[in-house]
């Protein structure tokens, strides 16, 4: 059997509810892993919770809770985001399972045996908030630091090093000749830059007990924990450790947001070499969702509820949505007209109304039973279904719904051209109403296939209004001629509700 393909999101901070940020990665996730499967690729997708550190420790002190409690509590949350979500992970990962903090002591044990780390005193600042060190240079030009850091301390303690500056050469060298490692180029550009431009400072990978307990012990110092990101990265070996019959390292794709590049294609790399492991194939970064024009944030209440649009709308909307209005790389914006408008163009005009029309002018004319096959639609259902193939193949999942919807508007458009409520007033036009039936029905057919990844709900729902049984979710089923003479359809029923426009503000 070949390894299967192994792919990952960040894991999410447990230290609040879930937003439309982690919904959005993590449903770019589903859709790759889903499209891989269509494909006939094994696939395995991680996703998961960091449950460790100071913002999760001081998160449950704030709720009176301790934060084993406290996390327990929220996962149950989490849990069931991802199955709202229809997400086909095949493990969900949480940092305070034995099982990752066992995997991680052992990766500490074996790292401070080789020498790679060091112990040392460092006197300096501290932003408890972002939980990282600062140094003079990183001081504005007024002397302070960046508001960002939240409040700043001085401090001076005792904490173990990683080397991290000997393999500097080492990654710019391997991203050099691995051009696909960090997509999009932008991103992969952005790291050189910053690995040629700068010297690597070595990373400190230990908080004293003494200021945050809330972390996996250090296996050789029971006076300190691990830093939150070295326990954290560590997952996406640690699960796959966990499943040793399936050998799924290395990751073929780990999907992340762009604040967090550097810890993944820096630090991630370098430690998983001091580890003698081979990297990732790929980081995949995408953008960060606004909302009209402004940085989501929960205290000004700029938020978008990914949970009340999913109750609203219904859960392929949203994905639709997010995965229609942006590509991933790029940052994008959320507005509630930009949503409302292509529900209604997209969804509910165009592939809503196609299937509706196609499948309910089959019950009337034709008692719903499938005429002869006819080739008329087959090139550009085929064109639609090759272009969408190689399109899943480079992840351009924007793309694939581009080249989808040319498919529906073809299909809609001929509809409109060949009038078949006019073919159905004429007798003599009998023969032409059944190949234009079944060219919709059968282009019905195979954009339930390519949906699949994307909108996995409404591609059940139009095989089962065509009575099909079985599930769509193989893309070689997108091959004209799946539907045969004879064929008895299912019931037509709206896909995509009409919604009222909103109440105009007095
Ligand atoms: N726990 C770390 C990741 C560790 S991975 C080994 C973390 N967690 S997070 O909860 O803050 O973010 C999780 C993911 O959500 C990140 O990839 C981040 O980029 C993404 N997003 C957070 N806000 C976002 C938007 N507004 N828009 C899109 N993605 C965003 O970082």
């Amino acid at each position: 059997m070949s390894k299967p393909f192994y792919i990952t999101t960040a894991i999410d901070y447990s230290n609040g509810q879930p937003h439309i940020g982690h919904a959005y990665e993590k449903v770019i996730a589903d859709v790759i892993a889903r499209s891989r499967r269509s494909l006939g690729q094994e696939v395995f997708f991680l996703t998961g919770l960091d449950e460790h550190g100071q913002k999760v420790q001081q998160a449950a002190l704030a709720a009176k809770k301790s934060p084993q409690e406290y996390c327990d509590a929220l996962a149950a949350d989490w849990l069931a985001f991802a199955q709202k979500l229809e997400l086909t992970n095949n493990d969900f990962v949480r940092t305070t399972q034995p099982r990752h903090k066992a995997f991680a002591q052992s990766v500490l044990s074996q790292l401070h045996a080789a020498g790679q780390f060091y112990k040392a005193t460092y006197t300096g600042f501290y932003s408890a908030k972002e939980e990282t060190f600062l140094m003079e240079k990183d001081r504005r030009p007024d002397g302070t630091f960046d508001p960002s850091y939240g409040p700043v301390t001085e401090l001076k303690e005792d904490n173990y090093y990683f080397k991290l500056g000997e393999h500097q050469q080492w990654l710019i060298d391997y991203i050099e000749a691995n051009p696909t490692f960090i997509q999009p180029d932008y991103r992969r550009n952005e790291v050189l830059g910053f690995l040629k431009n700068n010297t690597l400072e070595d990373l400190c990978i230990s908080r004293p007990v003494a200021r945050l307990n809330w972390g996996i012990p250090l296996p050789f110092d029971p006076e300190f924990v691990t830093w939150v990101w070295f326990d954290a990265l560590v997952n996406y070996a640690s699960i796959a450790a966990a499943h040793p019959e399936l050998a799924l390292w290395p990751a073929d794709i780990h999907v992340i947001g762009k604040d967090i590049v550097k810890f993944h294609a820096v630090y991630w790399p370098i430690m998983l070499k001091a580890m003698g492991q081979p990297l990732p194939k790929q980081i995949l970064v995408h953008g960060w969702w606004q909302k009209d024009g402004a940085r989501i944030s929960k205290s000004t209440g700029n938020v978008i509820d990914p949970i009340a649009v999913i109750h609203e709308w219904g859960l392929d909307a949203f994905r639709f949505y997010v995965l229609r209005e942006l590509d991933i790389g790029p940052d994008g914006n959320w507005t509630d007209a930009g949503f409302r408008s292509r529900y209604q163009a997209e969804l509910a005009n165009g592939l809503g109304n196609l299937v509706n029309r196609s499948l309910s002018m089959l019950k009337r004319y034709r008692q719903g039973i499938v005429p002869a096959p006819s080739n008329e639609l087959a090139a550009d259902a085929a064109k639609a279904a090759d272009e969408t193939r190689a399109l899943l193949r480079q992840n351009q999942l924007q793309s694939a719904l581009q080249s989808i919807w040319g498919l529906v508007n073809r299909a809609n458009q001929y509809v409109d051209q060949t009038a078949p409520f006019k073919l159905a007033k004429d007798p003599a036009q009998a023969a032409r109403l059944d190949e234009v039936l079944y060219n919709l029905a059968e282009t019905c057919r195979v954009l339930a296939v390519l949906l699949w990844p994307f909108l996995p709900g409404t591609s059940t729902k139009i095989y089962a209004q065509l009575g099909l049984t079985g599930s769509p979710d193989q893309f070689d089923l997108s091959r004209w001629g799946g539907l045969t003479a004879g064929h008895a359809i299912g019931e037509p029923a709206p896909l995509f509700p009409r919604k009222d426009e909103p109440k105009k503000e007095a």
